[in-house]
């Protein structure tokens, strides 16, 4: 049986930080603000607290979970740290990066938030109130993006509300996340061997200069499917047109960049990749909004470099068959 949960919405002040914390000591569900997406928090160490969070997003299967904390003496207690992730999380956290390191065997965690795994994914966000909810908690906290399994990212609390509400506990508001596309997760291997497992908030580029070498690129037959390597995921109600030079009769456009007149919204009207990262999954909202049923919404070209990467893995995503 299911029963609407009262959903709080809850300042970003002491008094709503101190509220969000006793809900996750309880075994609650608290949505919280980071600089990539809104979260879906949970006690990692708590097993009926993770269980929920698969409930509340209707997941279909255990995914592991990012494990967000506030320093990486945290981090320590929780995964080993071989010379390449040392390197990145010395040079990249907090920020928009996760690495899916080897899990210590005394570290504490609910096996669901590693789906039974040995390996265990991290994050230091660098969000200020993500921040300050980590260290009131005090403890790991399990958090995918807060929005229904297949659906896009949230970047609002507004969104999370639309999708979650009466399901979690409580959101926390801190106003629009800066970044806009989830993190980059790097997986590390105990021999130190580097792989992206999705790009994502820190460009590619950027990790490979730090490591010195080209980051190596998850195979087909990976043992574990992340959701976001998943075909149709990200997905507006909407059917999706990519690499749109100009809108078909009926179409609504997504532009990006100078030269999109007509278009009903652009990604960044000076072509820049990381205000259209911002706004990604925030116009992808608003013209599923404006769309009528059946109606495409075409998207102008991302140039596939930098965020432009992610971008259009994402868009990808949003445009594939659906299941
Ligand atoms: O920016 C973000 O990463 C946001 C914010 C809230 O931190 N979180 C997020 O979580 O995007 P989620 O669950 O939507 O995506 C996490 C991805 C999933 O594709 C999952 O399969 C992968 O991380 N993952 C988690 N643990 C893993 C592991 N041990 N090995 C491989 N992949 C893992
Ligand atoms: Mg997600």
């Amino acid at each position: 049986m299911n029963r609407a949960i009262p959903t709080e919405t809850l300042k970003a002040d002491p008094q709503g930080l101190a509220r969000a914390a006793e809900l996750l000591a309880r075994g609650g569900l608290v949505a919280f603000p980071t600089e990539t997406v809104y979260g879906l928090g949970a006690d990692a160490r708590d097993d009926t607290a993770v269980a929920r969070i698969f409930e509340a997003k209707g997941r279909p299967r255990f995914n592991p979970l990012i494990v967000h904390l506030p320093d990486i003496a945290a981090a320590r207690r929780i995964a080993l740290f071989p010379d390449a992730a040392e390197r990145l999380a010395g040079a990249f956290w907090p920020g928009p990066l996760t690495l899916v390191l080897p899990l210590r065997p005394d570290a504490g965690l609910s096996p669901l938030v590693t789906a039974g795994n040995d390996t265990v994914a991290l994050r230091l966000p660098a969000h200020a109130v993500a921040r300050a909810l980590l260290v009131r908690f005090g403890g790991p906290v399990a958090a995918p993006s807060a929005n229904p399994s297949g659906k896009v990212s949230p970047t609002r609390a507004e969104h999370v509300a639309e999708g979650l509400a009466g399901r979690i506990e409580a959101v926390l508001d801190g106003g629009a996340c800066d970044v806009g596309l989830e993190s980059t997760i790097v997986g590390i291997g105990a021999d130190g061997a580097a792989t992206l497992l999705r790009p994502g908030g820190l460009p590619v580029e950027v990790i490979e200069d730090c490591l010195g070498h080209p980051l190596a690129r998850r195979g087909e037959d990976a043992a574990i499917s992340a959701p976001g390597q998943l075909g149709s995921h990200y997905a507006p109600e909407a059917g999706i047109r990519l690499e749109a030079r100009a809108p078909r009769a009926g179409e609504l456009w997504l532009g990006f960049g100078p030269g999109c007149e007509g278009a009903a919204m652009n990604l960044s009207p000076g072509g820049d990749l990381v205000e259209a990262a911002a706004n990604l999954f925030h116009h992808l909202r608003a013209m599923d909004a404006l769309a009528q049923t059946g109606q495409v919404i075409a998207v102008a070209p991302i140039p596939e470099h930098g965020l432009g990467r992610a971008i259009n893995d994402r868009l990808r995503r949003a445009a594939a068959p659906r299941p």
